[in-house]
């Protein structure tokens, strides 16, 4: 297993993870876990990769220099993911410095036996120089997304190694964003952003706001999953600025599931209406989450950059359907309507008997933060036709809005 040069004398040794399909509710076609090897005349790694895979860590090092001449080990995250192979590391290299936050240190030691372990704390401004014109600069980022999280910045090639931020949950032989392409690059970035980033947008904001303070320019990014910004890096804090900021196009998501058909004839009805008036519709039938674009975690990042969300469900055991339900549950917890503009919508559904689904999920769409325009339409049973052109003129209704927006 081999390294990957990104600059003179700062290497990917990572580990790539092609068969992993679920991470917390996230459905993903694999994912890396990228540490970075950097070599002076002192030889630091930042971060490393989830439990179990030591061996790609240790051999794409070894491809560049012997692993037990590292002198550093930088931490940016205590998440397992990116720290699982420090107890072979510092198994291998007894008493190395590792750099990290004071609540990296409180974390560790919830997760490892760190008895031994040599913490070297570091907070904003503190720099380790590595001779042969390489210096790390950390930058605490509480939150971002971990109480311990922090970003290092190798300040001579100005690349910017922000863990988290900025990454993308893909498994490819390739490590750059202009080898998978701009498009490929930012659309996996928008799903992990509105997976995981969406709750942490005012953060985002103020981060990328004390970096431009410190006049820190940044040629390169360098997550800790997926490609590195080599090419585009201004396009992907560009976007991560305008996704904070609740930037979104005249666009509606409609999402939704079906017992016999009924309450899927009303989200088509909708869309109709939607396009009449030009705008981009996403319609997403929940089912069981297995087939393309079904999965709460391909729906998001739908969300992410639409003005209108519309929810439906046919009323079962008085309740929400179960899928419905729980891609409710996941929205309430990204509240994604509190991004800096707003974001409107209702909800609809079907019902055989009191109904009442769309009261549950208009009060979740609010906690979400949608600004909820009307009441919700419910029809008995099956649509009619009159119900169903009132659908399409209601979706009119909400184009019109979503253009004056
Ligand atoms: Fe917060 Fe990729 O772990």
């Amino acid at each position: 297993m081999k390294a990957v040069e990104i600059v003179k004398g700062v290497y990917w040794a990572g580990a790539i993870d092609w068969n992993i399909r679920d991470y917390h509710g996230y459905t993903l076609p694999g994912t890396t876990y990228n540490a970075y090897l950097i070599v002076g005349d002192k030889i630091a790694l930042i971060d490393s990769a989830y439990p179990g895979f030591d061996s790609q860590i240790i051999e794409r090092v070894s491809s560049i220099v012997d692993p037990k001449k590292i002198d550093y080990l930088i931490a940016n995250h205590i998440e397992k993911d990116h720290s699982g192979t420090l107890p072979a590391l510092t198994k291998m290299l007894p008493g190395v410095p590792i750099y990290c936050t004071e609540n990296a240190v409180k974390g560790f030691s919830k997760h490892y036996d760190t008895a031994g372990w040599n913490f070297k704390v570091v907070t904003s401004g503190d720099t380790l120089s590595l001779g042969k014109g390489k210096t790390l600069a950390f930058l605490e980022a509480p939150l971002l997304h971990w109480p311990d999280s922090m970003f290092t910045y190798l300040a001579e090639e100005k690349i910017l190694f922000p863990n988290d931020a900025f990454g993308q949950h893909i498994a490819t032989s390739q490590r750059f964003d202009d080898e998978i392409g701009k498009e490929e690059s930012l659309k996996q970035a928008q799903k992990f952003y509105g997976n995981l980033i969406i709750p942490l947008a005012p953060r985002v904001l103020k981060k990328l706001d004390e970096v431009g303070k410190l006049g820190l320019e940044i040629k390169i990014v360098a997550p800790s999953h997926g490609i590195i910004w080599r090419s585009y890096a201004g396009d992907i804090i560009g976007s991560y600025v305008n996704w904070s900021r609740g930037v979104s196009k005249n666009k509606a998501t409609i999402v939704y599931d079906t017992m016999h058909g009924s309450t899927d004839a009303m989200a088509k009805a909708f869309a109709e209406g939607l396009m009449e008036e030009g705008i981009e519709v996403k319609v997403c039938l929940l089912k069981d989450g297995k087939a393309e674009g079904t999965h709460r975690s391909n729906i998001v990042p739908e969300v992410l950059d639409s003005k209108a969300i519309l929810v439906g469900s046919p009323t079962l055991q008085n309740q929400m359907y179960p899928t419905v339900a729980d891609f409710m549950s996941y929205l309430k917890g990204l509240e994604p309507g509190k991004l800096g503009r707003k974001k409107i919508g209702f909800a609809f559904g079907s019902h055989g008997g009191h109904g009442g689904t769309i009261k549950l999920i208009t009060d979740d769409l609010k906690a979400a933060g949608i600004e909820v325009v009307n009441d919700g339409i419910e029809v008995y049973y099956k649509p009619d036709r009159k119900e169903i052109e009132r659908c399409t003129e209601l979706g009119r209704e909400l184009g019109r809005k979503i253009k004056s927006m």
